[in-house]
């Protein structure tokens, strides 16, 4: 009964990543050449980065409402040549670590208007320029104690689950070799 529905939604999903030139529905997008766009989302109020087409060559993010860049937001933007992120709240927290390896991993045309917000200590302090020294307390809160404690947590009920699917396995296992035996004599009685 769910299959149909599903199968629609998968449909829609491998068009769309397949075709991958869906513009965010925010911003307003030009074809620069057959597989480059430019993707202007300035100005919307943007509180975070929408999705981003693959092709984006250009992206203009500046004057919204963005604290920060989360993680991974950038990753499938391999041809991205000019970024504009000028006029947004951003937090240089420990969170900004993705956006300065980001950054630092390339070339790109505007990075020098990419400038800390908050905290007031480096306000107005270009995102490239920040140094180990400025965001090393938050090197020290990144992995908390709770963090390993529910990891492990998770890891025990993940084993645990195990366990238990292997003695059902040992269980109906036994249950097969006992049928087998009753249809054994059965044949036996039939074939005399
Ligand atoms: C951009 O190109 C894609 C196909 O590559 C097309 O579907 C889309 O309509 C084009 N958009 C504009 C604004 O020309
Ligand atoms: C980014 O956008 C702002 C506002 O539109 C503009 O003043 C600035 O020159 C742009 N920076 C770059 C590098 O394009």
């Amino acid at each position: 009964m769910l299959i149909g529905p599903n199968l629609i939604l998968l449909g829609i999903w491998f068009l769309t990543v397949a075709h991958g030139n869906y513009c965010p529905v925010q911003c307003k997008c030009i074809n620069l050449t057959v597989s480059t766009i430019r993707v202007d989302c300035s100005s919307q109020n943007l509180k975070n980065v929408p999705p981003l087409p693959k092709e984006t060559d250009e992206l203009y993010l500046q004057d919204n409402l963005l604290t920060l860049v989360p993680p991974g937001a950038f990753d499938n933007l391999r041809n991205l040549k000019k970024l504009n992120l000028s006029s947004n709240p951003l937090h240089c927290d420990c969170k900004i670590w993705y956006l300065i390896m980001w950054l630092s991993d390339r070339n790109m045309d505007g990075v020098s208007g990419i400038k800390c917000v908050y905290p007031s200590s480096l306000y107005g302090k270009p995102v490239s320029q920040l140094t180990g020294d400025e965001i090393t307390s938050c090197l020290r809160r990144t992995r908390l104690c709770s963090d390993f404690l529910f990891n492990d947590a998770f890891l025990y009920a993940f084993l645990s689950l195990l366990f238990f699917l292997m003695i059902l396995c040992l269980k109906t296992f036994k249950m097969i070799k006992f049928k087998i035996k009753v249809s054994d004599n059965d044949i036996e009685l039939r074939t005399y």
